[in-house]
């Protein structure tokens, strides 16, 4: 080859190489989620299984005093927990290995207020076991809450004596049960030991050595918040920052839980605790919660930047009830069919007020991917996307995501539809999309529309969008109430 073509050659390559290359993402924006806080958003749910002396007692709140042979799960078969689990789209399970009675769920080598002094399974149970393995099984992550109150244990009020004793019971849970992924604290602490303080921030840095993937959650993290209720309510705003700082475990302002804050400095995404039933243990006399009780749960908790944890109780059998078993699996198929169908999904057209370059076009917020979403303009804080649905289509929620692994951002949104004798029309507004933003419109409001748009009113930064749906949620209609 001559030198003149091979430069030539060489010339066109670069030009071409020009013309393919992206332009790169904008900035992220601080603070953004570490790894293992992204594998938390990923969840669809999450589910709590309270269950240990006080299932035998008929109690909420044991006495530390109980006889260990009261304990006697003798259908236990934490398979059918997890199948009861996975009925319900969760996939991560946590158990409370120790609630403030002080009763063990495993063999604890620094107490023998624990099942080995039971009579199941002849003393030579291990319900930590059990669960861990059947999780495995099926593929489900594990986590453990230790409460950190002990009516128990003759050394609690010692400071030194009880951090002690509640690190070695945490050395053993992390070390003996493989990868964990979350650890759930809670800053419950009896009001006579006003002389001891739990070493929170020493508990959370040997967590996180033993188990780098797991996750802590409490009041205030480090990694998890607490909601800031048990009812099942995150806030409007919800930000996924909110200030450590600002935070005191146990003594915590519930406002300030459930919608954290667009200045915050820690990346804090809020949990939402929340039993099934009345009480958080199986109680005879109790039943589970509605279907359409659980589903404004889920529009008030999973449907804002906040993920749900769903305490389910094994009964005295060791089993989870028919009817808690049977609940969730209507709850579960409930939220499959809303978003089975995704009227936008593939719209005749979807254009946007302006676009970053091509790779940051409005048609990357046709799937969920956070990889793929859309950008404005460079510096550009608001902007719309709207899309030609091709026909008209009937819908009475719709679902916006922002990839906030770029950070969070949007801070004001509105949606709206085009009448053709009203024009356009405000469907939806809100403050915070986050992860997941899901708005269901009021009963009496389903729209039917053609055309459709999504308006970024204000954001912190470049607003990233990388999901938009509409959906028909056929729960949400009067007259089929009785599903
Ligand atoms: C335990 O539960 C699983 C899942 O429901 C079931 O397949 C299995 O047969 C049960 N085992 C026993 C011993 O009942
Ligand atoms: C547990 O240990 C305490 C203190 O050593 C002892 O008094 C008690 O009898 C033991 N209980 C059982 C069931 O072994
Ligand atoms: C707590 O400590 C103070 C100061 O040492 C002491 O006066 C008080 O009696 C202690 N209270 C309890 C409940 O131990
Ligand atoms: C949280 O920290 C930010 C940044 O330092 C600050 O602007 C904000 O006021 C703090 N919020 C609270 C509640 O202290
Ligand atoms: C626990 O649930 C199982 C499954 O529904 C049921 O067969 C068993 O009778 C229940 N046990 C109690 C004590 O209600
Ligand atoms: C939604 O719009 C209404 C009416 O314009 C307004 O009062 C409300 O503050 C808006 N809500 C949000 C979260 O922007």
């Amino acid at each position: 080859m001559n030198f003149h073509l091979s430069f030539l050659l060489l010339e066109i390559l670069v030009f071409l190489r020009a013309v393919a290359l992206n332009s790169p993402p904008p900035l992220t924006l601080r603070p953004i989620p570490s790894w293992r806080k992204l594998q938390f958003h990923s969840r669809r749910l999450s589910m709590f299984f309270h269950f240990g002396v006080n299932t035998f007692t008929d109690s909420e709140r044991g006495s530390g005093h109980e006889s260990p042979s009261i304990f006697n799960p003798e259908r236990l078969n934490a398979s059918q927990w997890m199948e009861a689990a996975q009925s319900a789209g969760a996939q991560l399970v946590i158990l409370t290995v120790k609630h403030h009675d002080g009763f063990c769920l495993w063999p604890s080598a620094y107490t023998n207020f624990s099942v080995a002094s039971s009579s199941w399974r002849g003393g030579k149970g291990d319900v930590v076991a059990e669960f861990v393995a059947a999780a495995r099984e099926r593929g489900l992550d594990v986590g453990f809450y230790l409460s950190p109150w002990d009516l128990h244990e003759s050394c609690y009020g010692d400071t030194l004596l009880y951090n002690e004793f509640y690190l070695a019971q945490l050395r053993e849970l992390l070390t003996g049960y493989g990868p964990i992924s979350e650890v759930w604290l809670d800053g419950a602490k009896s009001p006579t030991a006003v002389n001891m303080s739990y070493d929170f921030e020493l508990w959370f840095d040997t967590i996180h050595q033993l188990q780098p993937g797991a996750n802590i959650f409490s009041d205030a993290g480090p990694d998890i918040r607490w909601v800031g209720n048990e009812y099942g309510e995150a806030g409007q705003p919800c930000w996924a920052m909110a200030n450590r700082s600002s935070i005191t475990i146990g003594r915590s302002d519930g406002q300030y839980l459930m919608s954290g804050e667009s200045a915050g400095t820690d990346w804090l995404p809020p949990e939402c605790d929340m039993s099934i039933r009345p009480g958080w243990f199986w109680h005879r006399n109790e039943a589970p919660k509605s279907l359409e009780q659980l589903l404004d749960v889920f529009y008030k908790s999973s449907a804002r930047n906040c993920l749900l944890l769903l305490n389910v109780p094994p009964n005295s059998s060791g089993l989870i009830d028919e009817s808690d078993f049977q609940t969730l699996e209507r709850f579960s198929s409930a939220i499959d069919s809303i978003f089975s169908v995704n009227l936008a999904a593939n719209p005749l057209s979807v254009t946007a007020s302006s676009v970053r370059s091509s790779s940051f076009g409005p048609k990357q917020i046709l799937d969920e991917r956070m990889e793929t979403f859309w950008a404005p303009m460079q510096g550009e804080s608001t902007g719309w996307i709207e899309l030609d649905l091709g026909k008209v289509s009937k819908f009475n929620a719709l679902e916006i995501r922002e990839p906030v692994n770029m950070g969070q951002r949007v801070k004001e949104y509105h949606v709206e539809a085009w009448d053709s004798e009203l024009g356009w029309y405000l469907v939806s507004n809100g403050s915070t999309i986050g992860y997941r933003k899901v708005d269901r419109l009021e009963e009496d409001q389903e729209c039917a529309a053609r055309l459709v748009r999504l308006l970024i009113d204000a954001s912190r930064g470049d607003p990233l969008i990388c999901f938009f749906g509409l959906y028909f949620d056929m729960y949400n209609l009067r007259h089929l109430s009785s599903i």
